[in-house]
């Protein structure tokens, strides 16, 4: 199994931040990379400058691998690259965008070209551990012609009543404690590292409940990320996705050369670089750290930056939301509750904007 990328798309809601942050021309825009959707939804606002950091080299490698795929391939050819369907010649596809790639990137594909062969989008840690949901939890639940059934429902409370009649069974919650819970999850899911500060006991029962309101309350059918969980792909020209909205491609083809990409934490881009950030993405990269160091990061980036500056950032398992007065951010909390309230993914237990006054 893939160990070195722990997660082959991004994993949070792309409207949150580019609605939370309010992206201008004229911002300066640094964003945890991760999977790469999220870089992909803010370069379409088309910011000054758009650092992409991450302090995983091969998530790097994955976000320059879409980027470069975005520019040199056509869609539909793009589509099957990626994995979100069958494809016999990806090695092939792939030999055309060696040329761009440097050095090191190469030979980590090269060395791991069944990841390339199988199709990126499903190669990360999560990804892996989302196909086993699916083989070993939900074809027991329903069947595929249901998955599609729900899929394709345009109604909040129809939603709601297809989980209480085909979906919410026996088998579900067991098979659901049993693949949630914390041991599996810390095995073959998440990152050891994301439960060292977590103080949620019942982890599966927290997940169980968020994935209820998930299913009923958040519509499905223009969210892409219930499709990928449940099929683990999404569907051609999906609507707003950042890339796989046919409007949306076209244009990142002319902007992906403007990304910037850093290696490192956020601590060690605001100490080696000058550039005054107006808007930060942050992912929930607080989930491993402790308070002090949530702290830390949070005072530099006050800091380091003008009247105004934007931050977004989601709460997981661990609460971080409280800091010491000496930081200069004030939280904008109705907004924050509002965006939260429309969030397609139904894993976190909170969203916060915070802004420099
Ligand atoms: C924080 S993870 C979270 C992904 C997703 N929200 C989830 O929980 O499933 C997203 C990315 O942040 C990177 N990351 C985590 N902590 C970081 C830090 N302190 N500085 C830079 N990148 C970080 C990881 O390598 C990963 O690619």
């Amino acid at each position: 199994m893939n160990e070195k990328i722990k997660y082959s798309m991004c994993w949070e809601d792309p409207k949150l931040v580019t609605n939370g942050l309010n992206i201008k021309t004229s911002d300066n825009v640094l964003s945890i990379a991760s999977g790469g959707e999220n870089i992909f939804a803010i370069l379409l606002k088309e910011p000054n400058e758009l650092i992409a950091l991450d302090n995983n080299t091969y998530q790097i490698y994955l976000v320059k691998l879409k980027a470069i795929a975005i520019k040199y391939l056509e869609y539909d050819e793009f589509y099957c690259f990626l994995g979100f369907e069958k494809c016999e010649n990806r090695i092939s596809i792939f030999k055309k965008l060696v040329p761009y790639l440097d050095k090191q990137e190469i030979k980590f594909w090269n060395k791991n070209i069944d990841l390339i062969k199988k199709g990126i989008i499903n190669c990360g840690k999560l990804e892996n551990y989302l196909y086993y949901f699916r083989k070993c939890v939900l074809r027991f639940v329903l069947s595929k012609k249901n998955i599609k059934f729900y899929l394709d429902l345009n109604d909040i409370k129809k939603q709601k009543e297809f989980f209480q009649k085909k979906w919410n069974s026996f088998t579900w919650k067991i098979l659901f404690k049993i693949f949630f819970s914390k041991t599996l999850m810390k095995l073959l899911g998440r990152d050891k590292k994301y439960f060292v500060h977590n103080k949620i006991k019942n982890i599966s029962k927290h997940y169980y409940l968020r994935s209820k309101q998930g299913i009923t309350k958040i519509p499905t059918k223009t969210n892409y990320f219930m499709h990928m969980i449940l099929t683990g792909s999404i569907p051609k020209c999906f609507k707003d996705h950042p890339y796989l909205d046919l409007k949306n491609y076209k244009k990142l083809k002319k902007l992906v050369h403007k990304i910037k990409y850093f290696k490192g934490t956020v601590n060690d881009f605001l100490t080696s670089n000058s550039i005054n950030i107006s808007k930060y993405n942050l992912s929930d990269i607080f989930e491993k750290d402790s308070q002090k160091n949530y702290e830390n990061t949070l005072l530099l980036i006050s800091k380091k930056s003008d009247k105004g500056m934007r931050i977004c950032y989601w709460n997981n398992m661990v609460k971080r939301s409280k800091y010491s007065k000496f930081i200069k951010l004030k939280r904008l909390n109705l907004f924050s509750e509002e965006l939260f309230k429309k969030d397609r993914i139904f894993f976190y237990s909170d969203f916060f904007v915070e802004e420099k006054p």
